[in-house]
């Protein structure tokens, strides 16, 4: 593995309290970032020199107060923003039985969390020319019915971000798009374990097959967050890599 340097940048990464966005401040700390992350539940086994700010970025205030907080304990200066907190919960029943404050949930949770966040923290961006990541998901690429809802937010957040992306460029920010597949993860293990159960099949089935032979584990995500950041990107804005171990580009056998 390669940890890029990242000597002196100040990094917020949302949702780093465990999964993908552990993983992600982890990566960023052995590049030597200093590191803030933020969640709706404070946990007591964060890497030293974290600091933490608990808040719920399913909400307007949420945002705000993580941005003002980060700033603060940054001093104003911010390099890296790494939008990756996203919750939900799966509907076996299909995108016709999705209530109508669940489809608003996950617009705040996995789509606005990201917009409200980076609007706040953008002065701080455009000053020091940083750079942007927000994490998607291989389901914008299939059809899933009991995560439909969460689907179209990350659609959203993709069409946000190439859009977004294409008005910083100018200004010297770059703005990434990472797209997992199936990781292991608490978050998404419970989810999955909600559609096997209700498709009366093994949980391993969800995850297994890709054409590179394994599911996802964070790190494989930390990876392509840890260079997109990293001065070695500097010539790359508007993309979006999938890292999904082949399963979503027809290369199954
Ligand atoms: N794992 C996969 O297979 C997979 C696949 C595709 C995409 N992704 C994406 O990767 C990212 C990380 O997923 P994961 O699997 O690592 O999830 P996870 O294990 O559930 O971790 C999610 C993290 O985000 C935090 N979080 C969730 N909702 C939040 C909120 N409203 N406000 C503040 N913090 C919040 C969680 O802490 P609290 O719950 O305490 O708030 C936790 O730290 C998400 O954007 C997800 O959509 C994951």
């Amino acid at each position: 593995m390669v940890n890029y340097s990242l000597q002196g940048k100040t990094a917020l990464v949302t949702g780093g309290t465990r999964g993908i966005g552990a993983a992600i401040v982890a990566k960023l700390l052995a590049g030597g970032a200093t590191v803030v992350t933020t969640s709706r539940t404070p946990v007591d086994n964060l890497p030293a020199g974290v600091h933490y700010v608990q808040a719920d970025l399913g909400t307007p205030e949420g945002a705000t107060q993580l941005a003002e907080q980060t700033l603060e304990h940054f001093g104003g200066k911010l390099d890296i923003l790494v939008n990756n907190a996203a919750s939900g919960q799966a509907h076996p029943q299909g995108a016709a039985s999705i209530p109508d404050d669940e489809w608003r949930s996950a617009l705040d949770t996995s789509y606005l969390s990201a917009v409200r966040v980076t609007s706040r923290l953008l002065a701080s961006l455009l000053e020091s020319r940083g750079a942007i990541v927000n994490i998607s998901s291989a389901v914008t690429l299939e059809v899933v019915p009991a995560l439909a809802h969460y689907a179209a937010a990350k659609a959203a957040l993709e069409k946000y971000s190439q859009t977004l992306a294409a008005e910083l460029a100018p200004q010297g920010v770059r703005l990434n798009v990472v797209i997992p597949g199936n990781v292991l993860t608490p978050g998404a293990d419970k989810i999955r374990q909600d559609i096997a159960d209700a498709a009366g099949i093994p949980l391993e089935a969800m995850t297994a097959g890709t054409p590179l032979g394994r599911a996802g584990i964070p790190t494989d995500i930390a990876e392509a967050v840890g260079f997109l950041v990293s001065d070695q990107a500097e010539w790359i804005t508007g993309s979006q890599l999938l890292v999904d171990g082949g399963a979503s580009v027809g290369l199954a056998a």
